[in-house]
Parts: structure tokens; sequence; C-alpha cells
């Protein structure tokens, strides 16, 4: 009897090899960590879409390896994200590490890459410092010193001498406040007072108060992928809009997913960024559609390009190594891939594995009765200056 069942274990066993020569090497997988619940869980939604909108358009066979992908909710909470990736490595043995709404959580990450040596695509965190806590980390989104510079430099040169920096509390908002510092005083302006509201149930009207008594030409806004509403909800309930201090931000505030909602408030809003829904170019507009048929009408924002654009680069360091999932071998084939994106040419640079590209100057506008961040100026090429400004 005991002889039997061996046989029939052993006969299924090589059944079982021969059909799948190569076992679970055949799958390669990535575990997206996104914030699906809570506060932030708009930029979870972005980019989750986005991801699977590039898996549907490019096949899930990549260098003859079935990708699959994990789709796990941290809720935003960085000890969540942590135990995640933890359970992601040791029990479904991912290739890749993909995902991380928001800073902190992305930090509490990086050291899981490091040891297990995985790459780690960074899609939405936007805090310099991240790419320097692992060897392990890239980034497919932006950082807030690449894209603040150019708003720094735009507000000098257009008349604009005082202004005060209002940013949401955490590393994103601190190096926009930082690089709009820096930069605008380079340039001859002056940043008269700087203000930090928290990232936890934001209330902006004290601040808002101190801005509308300071009474600058203008206000810098920092704020993270979604909080743009109710923003703009405080700054209109308290007169900002008719007091003749401009507004100005990095285009976190007139985030797509939400401006359409906001109001005429947000008409004339200038700001710098890497992605607008309304970049007037044919892969930007095939993406726009695709977008919203796979969403029901949701409009893409800046997030979702960093779940696109890091599957655009998964999908080519696998090519690269031709379906080898060494970590350090993606690494390598990660570094300097320059490719074709919706938002424009975008590199990855080799030495800090920052994601190198165009930032534009935008103003919302009414285009055929919708609100739309257009484009008027583009600063090609641009590689995060937090790297070297330390
Ligand atoms: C971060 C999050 C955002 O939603 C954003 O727009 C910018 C930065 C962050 O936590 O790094």
């Amino acid at each position: 009897m005991k002889i039997v069942r061996f046989f029939a274990f052993a006969t299924a066993s090589l059944a079982a090899l021969l059909a799948f020569p190569a076992g679970a090497q055949d799958t390669v997988k990535i575990g997206l960590i996104l914030p699906m619940t809570g506060p932030f869980a708009s930029t979870g939604r972005q980019i989750e879409t986005a991801v699977k909108l590039y898996m549907q358009q490019h096949g899930t066979t990549v260098a003859g390896k079935k990708v699959e992908l994990i789709v796990k909710d941290d809720g935003g909470v960085a000890d969540t994200t942590r135990r995640i990736a933890q359970e992601l490595v040791l029990n479904d043995k991912v290739a890749f590490l993909a995902g991380f709404g928001l800073t902190p959580l992305a930090l509490a990450t990086a050291p899981i890459a490091t040891q297990a040596k995985i790459p780690m695509i960074v899609m939405a965190a936007a805090t310099s410092a991240i790419t320097e806590q692992s060897p392990f980390v890239t980034r497919t989104g932006f950082t807030l010193p690449q894209v603040t510079q150019p708003m720094a430099e735009w507000a000098a040169k257009n008349g604009i001498k005082k202004v005060v920096t209002l940013v949401t509390d955490y590393g994103p908002g601190i190096d926009a406040e930082t690089t709009f510092r820096k930069v605008f005083a380079a340039a001859g302006g002056e940043v008269v007072e700087s203000l930090r509201v928290p990232l936890r149930n934001p209330d902006f009207a004290p601040f808002l108060q101190k801005v509308h008594d300071l009474a600058p030409n203008a206000v810098f806004v920092f704020v993270p992928a979604g909080v743009g509403s109710i923003f703009m909800k405080q700054f209109t309930e308290r007169g900002l809009d008719k007091s003749g201090i401009k507004l100005l931000g990095t285009g976190d505030v007139t985030d797509d997913d939400i401006l359409n909602d906001m109001g005429d408030v947000a008409l004339g809003v200038v700001t710098t960024f890497h992605y607008s829904a309304a970049h007037p170019s044919p892969a930007n507009k095939a993406y726009v559609e695709a977008f919203g048929k796979a969403s029901n009408g949701m409009r893409p924002n800046f997030h979702s390009l960093g779940g696109y654009d890091g599957m655009a680069l998964i999908y080519h360091a696998l090519e690269a190594t031709k379906g080898s999932t060494d970590g350090e071998a993606l690494m390598n084939a990660m570094k300097g891939y320059t490719w074709e994106s919706p938002r424009g040419p975008v590199a990855i640079d080799p030495s800090t594995r920052e994601i190198v590209q165009n930032v534009y100057v935008r103003k919302v506008e009414k285009v055929n009765g919708q609100l739309w961040n257009v484009e008027f100026q583009t600063i090609p090429a641009v590689k995060d200056p937090g790297k070297t400004a330390k």
C-alpha cells in the first residue's frame, strides 16, 4: 500500500515537472503596495488602474515568463507597508516591490529591498532622499526639488518679488519649501515666511489667514495628491481668490483627478509639473482615452504615470535580463533606460536611479467646459536637483 502511494506520488511529481520544467521560475511576481483605503486612496486607485492598463495593453508574458501582479492595500500606514513587503518577499517570493503612495511608506520599505536584493520601484512618493536609502530603489514618478526649481525661476522672471511658502509638513513639503527658498533667493526674490500644515486632517484656515495678513505677491503651495480640493475650498472661503495674492504651486495642488470639481477658483493657477492630462502628444491622447475607458471615465493624474511607466521599466528590465530575476541584473538593466512616456521623453539617470524628464509650466484654463492644466512652456530633461543641492 505504502509502495503504491509512493509510486503514485513520484509519477505525479514527475508529470508536474515535465509539464512545468522550471516550476515556479516561470512566473515573475510583482508586489504592488498602495493606499487603496484611507485619505490617500485616490493615489492607489490611479496607480492600480494604470498598472493594469499597461498589462492589458502589453500582455502578461515577458521574455517567456508569466507576469503576475499582487496588489496589497497598506491604508497609507508605514508599519503596514513594511509588514506587507516582508510577506511579499518571504511568502510570495516577488521579484519586484512597487507602488509606495507616500514618502514614509517608501522609507519604511527601502531596508527590505536592500536585504532581499529586490528592485523597488517607487511610483508616487517624491521626497528626493528616498533613492539614497537603498541601491535597489529606483523612481518613475518625480521628486519635489525637480518640479519646484522651475516654479521658483518662473516666479522670479515674472515680476513676483515677495512670496510666502505653504507646504504639508513632511518630506516632500520640506523638499519643496527648501528648494523654492533657495532658487527664488538666488534669482533675486524673497520668501517672507514659510508655513507648514500637518499631513493628517489638515486645516488650512489659520495658515491662509497668515498669508492674507502678510500680503505677499504670491503664495507657493505644496500639498500631496487629493488634498488640493480642501485647500482650494478654504482658499476661497478666506477670500484669498479676490485678494490679489497669486497662487503658485507644484502640480500636486491642481491634481487632474480632482481639478474639474474645484470650480472657477482654480482658473489661472500657475504650476510646474511633469505631467498634465492635457499634454498635447498623440501618445498622451491615446493614454487619456484608454485610461478613461478602463476606469469608468476617470481622468489620469500624475501618479498614474508613475504606475504606467513603472511597468514599462519592469518589462524592459525583464526583457534585458532574458527573464532572469537576479536583482542586481535587473537594476543594471534599468539604469540608463530611455523611453517615450505619455508625459514626454523620460530616462533613468544611471548614477542616481532617478527619472529625468521634462518639466512644464502650466496654467489652469477652461477648455470645452472643463478645467485643464494647459502647458505653455517646457524645461527639457530636468534631473533631480535634490542630489546635487546638498
Ligand atoms: C508625496 C505624495 C503625493 O501624493 C504627492 O503628490 C507628492 C509627494 C509623498 O508622500 O512623497
